[in-house]
């Protein structure tokens, strides 16, 4: 690409040049449980520590996190305070003396002294940052609980605000039996106001002994699903048109130890029968409520193909195990995951996922060896595992793809040739801008690439503008190598912005209990997911603007060195880098002639830009723009302004096949064309 003159921009397209197909599963979403992205997010239960097994969250150091401070034993009974009301008396504990299964192996013990006529004894949960209320709206209720004998009451469960004074919605369960039993009610509310400022009682006016085993309760969910999603999170990531879910994680895979990591086996069958674990690679309490068939029921919903990441015998503390007996434990764990996920009701797993509710098969292309496994820095150590993992997986699945972890670094795998490399990275928006073209040196034999988790970290929670400008830079890229880049997904999806809910800045999708929003950066994704045809075009560019970046010194060198500094490294003076201010990228849709070319204006001023079209005999007069602008690249959108950026879609007149047309400061463009 040439530097600019005063001429300006000139875009040459040729049409008629296709470079690559488009692949099926292009744009997809990367997911795992990190800023309480299921818990108190996606996964719509609304009460918290429903099985009374939570404790105080880890402390996390993340400079050292072997100084990280373990998680407090379940005794505080978190999310649960006592309800006293108008002289009723009564206290609650922990009793692990009466478990409802091997599972809950405590339930929680209320021991109601006084209550009779309005004297209400009972307990309140306060749920994930509040439980929102919403007029008109029905939400389903579910406990488990037992009385001691000669109890005489019932149990009234209602939604209430935090200062007592409303009650949204209510219900009754009007015998408690003296045997573990399974309640369920539905409260709707009336014309309440919307808020979060509130808690789900359980109480009752009778004295006696009441156990409860477990509590859920759940808004509507996106399609009715059971044991389902939030809806306005769903809706937004059907927005995005997503291909296919990279799960479950991330770190979330692999756990701090083995213990911790994603145990699918844990994670399946009734809710109440599902321990839950410690996310201790996040440092918060998982119910597993969002189990390996709820990601799967997501995929369903969204009509995304699975990506499913098997644990492949490396946690993030860097315990392992070597190839050999110990591993085939986990080889085996992951073959049965597969049958889950594939097989038919013939099969052991496949006919407990049909037990689980889903006789059907899900369709599974792609099977990923652990998470990022470059982390073992043990030579060999990640190439020996995946040679096992691989010839078992193909052995017996030989139409599945396997992706390593590793990504093209000392450790890449060498013994076996994996079907995908897995790329990660995040990066500052010049870094990012900087590799943006680099998927067009990359080797174009051999396995292809899924960049599994990338981002550029600008803005927190969720990332602004400048952000969103390099990552549509890096997208292009994307697009232009589609022969190479397969499948791409954006890491961190989901952050709860509520105060203590983050580990990681920079999160596509910001929400609380209420509301939520699309980062300038979603914006991005969306409007690259929506607008592409089947084929990539050629195209060149000339007089590009450009700008002068310093990159950050490096530490590099060895300690002890004469100009060492403080830590013992050498600084290292890179030089002056020239940074492209502009990115594009063309595909077009082969059947119906539109070409979509993507055009980014990193820079403060408008861009005038010269398109000229050849390879086709007309383009019609009538186009139009998808355009994403800010006035400033710390320009975002926000819990409270959370439409401040989004993208405004514009006629344009005059479109030909030689003509000039101005892109807006900081900006993302889609020009859509018609041509012939
Ligand atoms: O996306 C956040 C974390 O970044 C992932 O859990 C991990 O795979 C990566 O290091």
């Amino acid at each position: 690409m040439q530097a600019q003159t005063d001429q300006g921009v000139t875009l040459q397209i040729r049409a008629d040049q296709i470079t690559a197909k488009m692949p099926p599963t292009f744009h997809g979403l990367m997911t795992e449980e990190i800023n309480y992205a299921f818990e108190g997010g996606l996964y719509a239960e609304l009460i918290r520590n429903r099985n009374f097994k939570e404790s105080v969250p880890e402390r996390r150091n993340r400079q050292n996190p072997q100084q990280s401070r373990p998680a407090k034993e379940p005794k505080d009974l978190v999310h649960w305070s006592l309800v006293q009301e108008r002289g009723g008396t009564g206290s609650m504990m922990l009793d692990t003396g009466m478990p409802l299964n091997p599972s809950v192996p405590a339930s929680l013990k209320l021991t109601i002294s006084q209550a009779s006529g309005n004297q209400m004894v009972g307990i309140a949960n306060d749920g994930f940052w509040g439980i929102p209320v919403r007029p008109n709206t029905t939400y389903k209720a579910m406990f488990y609980a037992k009385a001691a004998g000669g109890f005489a009451g019932g149990v009234t469960l209602s939604i209430v605000s935090n200062d007592g004074t409303t009650i949204a919605a209510t219900a009754q369960v009007p015998k408690i039996s003296d045997s573990w039993q399974k309640y369920e009610a539905t409260l709707k509310t009336g014309n309440a106001k919307a808020s979060a400022g509130n808690k789900f009682v359980l109480s009752t006016n009778r004295p006696g002994t009441i156990w409860i085993g477990f509590v859920s309760l759940f808004p509507p969910t996106y399609k009715e699903r059971p044991n389902g999603f939030r809806q306005d999170l769903m809706q937004l990531l059907a927005d995005m048109k997503p291909e296919f879910l990279r799960f479950p994680g991330g770190n979330y895979l692999e756990g701090n130890t083995f213990e911790t990591r994603f145990n699918w086996k844990n994670t399946i069958g009734p809710i109440e029968q599902r321990p839950g674990h410690m996310n201790d690679a996040w440092g918060y309490w998982s119910s597993d409520g969002m189990g390996l068939l709820e990601y799967l029921g997501w995929c369903e919903d969204l009509n995304m193909e699975p990506v499913l990441a098997v644990f492949a015998g490396y946690s993030l503390r860097g315990q392992k195990v070597k190839s050999g007996p110990e591993l085939e434990k986990f080889v085996q764990e992951a073959l049965e995951e597969i049958e889950y996920v594939t097989g038919d009701t013939s099969t052991t797993w496949g006919a407990r996922r049909a037990r689980d509710g889903h006789p059907a098969p899900f369709k599974l292309r792609y099977v990923e060896v652990g998470n990022e496994d470059f982390f073992d820095r043990e030579k060999g150590s990640y190439d020996a595992r995946f040679t096992v993992f691989f010839d078992a997986i193909k052995a017996k699945y030989p139409n599945l793809q396997v992706i390593e972890s590793a990504g093209f670094t000392s450790n890449s795998v060498t013994t076996r040739t994996p079907d995908v490399y897995d790329d990660h990275y995040y990066r500052s928006a010049d870094e990012m801008v900087m590799h943006a073209n680099d998927y067009e040196s990359r080797r174009r034999t051999g396995p292809k690439v899924m960049v599994g988790e990338w981002a550029t970290r600008v803005g927190a929670p969720t990332p602004n503008m400048e952000a969103a400008i390099a990552d549509a830079a890096n997208m292009a890229g994307f697009e232009r190598n589609a022969d190479v880049v397969i499948m791409h997904c954006y890491a961190p999806l989901f952050v709860n912005v509520n105060p203590g809910a983050m580990q990681w800045t920079t999160d596509l999708i910001g929400y609380d209990a209420m509301t939520s929003y699309g980062s300038p950066a979603y914006w991005a994704q969306q409007m690259f997911a929506n607008h592409h045809g089947d084929a990539v075009v050629s195209f060149t560019v000339a007089n590009l603007p450009y700008r002068e970046w310093q990159p950050p010194a490096r530490r590099v060198g060895p300690p002890g060195a004469a100009n060492a500094n403080t830590s013992g490294l050498v600084p290292a003076t890179p030089q002056p880098v020239s940074l492209p201010e502009m990115f594009f990228s063309v595909t077009k849709d082969t059947t119906g002639g539109t070409i979509y070319t993507k055009v980014i204006n990193r820079s403060g001023k408008a861009q005038s830009v010269h398109i000229v079209l050849s390879g086709l005999t007309s383009v019609a007069a009538a186009a139009k723009t998808i355009t994403l602008s800010a006035s400033a690249p710390t320009d975002t959108n926000s819990i409270t302004e959370p439409n401040k950026i989004v993208p405004v879609t514009a006629a344009v007149a005059g479109a030909s096949l030689d003509f000039t047309r101005t892109f807006p400061p900081y900006s993302i463009t889609v020009l859509e064309m018609n041509g012939k």
